[in-house]
């Protein structure tokens, strides 16, 4: 099958390169469709996509993607948030899962966040009233915010998990947080065999770091479930290991959770890791779990191995030798 391969900027080629090789060793029947998008295209052609990338996800439906950097200050739109647009990816589903051999404060933690992808206040609607005054728009609809509830269960009961938790505020945005919960409610009581449960974002801050292991699912609208999923990505020892697919009714999009990172960008030192978990994402949801599982279990041997590994996670090698030692145990 073609999948969309997007490398983006920095690190990504490199990365990217790590999941190519690791899908040809694994003998997959995937073809690559390699399209070019970001910032360091941008400076050249003053496109941010390369003509035919939107063509072939409407044609191919799957993309992975590596990061790509927003520019500051010129008029270049966000990659991210052109994608999310043109292909309604609502989804934003990111699952933190303990990793063995990496260094973390807690074990065994297992949830899975699912953040609004479309709205609230990243709708960028924002006006100065004055020179001394900004206003943002906390933008909340019913329709966006019972799909993603509605997601959200499905989600659990497909995955056989017990409970759905909102993530809101609504005791004091009673209006927009409100119509969040009045739509979680209103989903959760089609679900009877999953528990719903109701936190506010400050608690739910304490209660993860406290008793991260009485969660499971968790849904919020878009900033909450921003910042409260770089909270998770901490429980497990940080962002070097957090996947995440921004999925539509039509389309999917996965990538890793960090950035470019312009600062070790064409060295050959980037740790891959997160972005060859979404593709095991994108694998167990193209329905090859064994496939995805096994490609997980030869990250984490060599990973708790700890002989071939980045310098991120306290080794030496190269994104080569890292890859190299994944497919020797694959
Ligand atoms: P970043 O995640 O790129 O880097 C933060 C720190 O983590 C840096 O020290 C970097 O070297 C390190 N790091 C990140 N990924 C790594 C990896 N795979 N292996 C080893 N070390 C790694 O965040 P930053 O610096 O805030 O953003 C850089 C650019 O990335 C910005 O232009 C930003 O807009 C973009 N970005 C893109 C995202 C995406 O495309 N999904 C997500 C986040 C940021």
């Amino acid at each position: 099958m073609k999948i969309v391969l997007i490398p983006g900027d920095g690190i990504g080629p490199e990365i990217a390169e790590s999941v190519k090789n690791i899908s040809q060793a694994m003998k997959l029947d995937i073809d690559w469709v390699t399209f070019q998008a970001g910032a360091e295209y941008a400076q050249t052609t003053k496109e941010v996509f390369e003509p035919g990338l939107v063509e072939a996800i409407k044609k191919y439906k799957w993309a992975l993607k590596g990061p790509t950097a927003t520019p500051i200050g010129t008029g270049f739109r966000s990659v991210n948030v052109a994608l999310r647009q043109q292909f309604d990816t609502y989804a934003n589903v990111r699952p933190i899962r303990s990793f063995q051999g990496i260094d973390s404060k807690y074990e065994n933690i297992d949830l899975v966040i699912i953040r609004e992808n479309t709205e609230d206040l990243y709708k960028g609607i924002e006006y100065m009233v004055n020179e001394n005054m900004a206003n943002g728009v906390k933008l909340i609809t019913r329709e966006a915010s019972e799909k993603i509830c509605h997601y959200a269960f499905e989600y659990a009961r497909i995955n056989h998990r017990h409970k759905v938790t909102a993530i809101h505020k609504a005791n004091i945005m009673k209006l927009t947080d409100g119509l969040f919960l009045e739509a979680f409610r209103s989903v959760a009581k089609n679900y009877p065999d999953i528990e719903a449960q109701e936190v506010i974002v400050d608690n739910m801050c304490m209660q993860l770091v406290l008793r991260p292991e009485t969660f499971d699912v968790l849904v919020a609208p878009n900033l909450y479930g921003d910042i409260v999923s770089d909270l998770c990505a901490g429980l497990i020892g940080g962002l070097g290991f957090a996947p995440s697919g921004n999925i539509g009714d039509d389309y999917r999009i996965y990538e890793a959770v960090h950035g470019s990172a312009p600062d070790i960008a064409k060295k050959n030192i980037a740790n891959p890791s997160a972005l060859l978990l979404a593709f095991a994402l994108m694998l167990e949801d193209l329905g090859m779990p064994n496939e995805a599982q096994h490609l997980r279990n030869a990250l984490a041997s060599v990973v708790e191995e700890g002989k071939n590994v980045t310098l991120d996670i306290g080794g030496t090698a190269s994104t080569t030798e890292f890859t190299q030692a994944i497919i020797e145990k694959l």
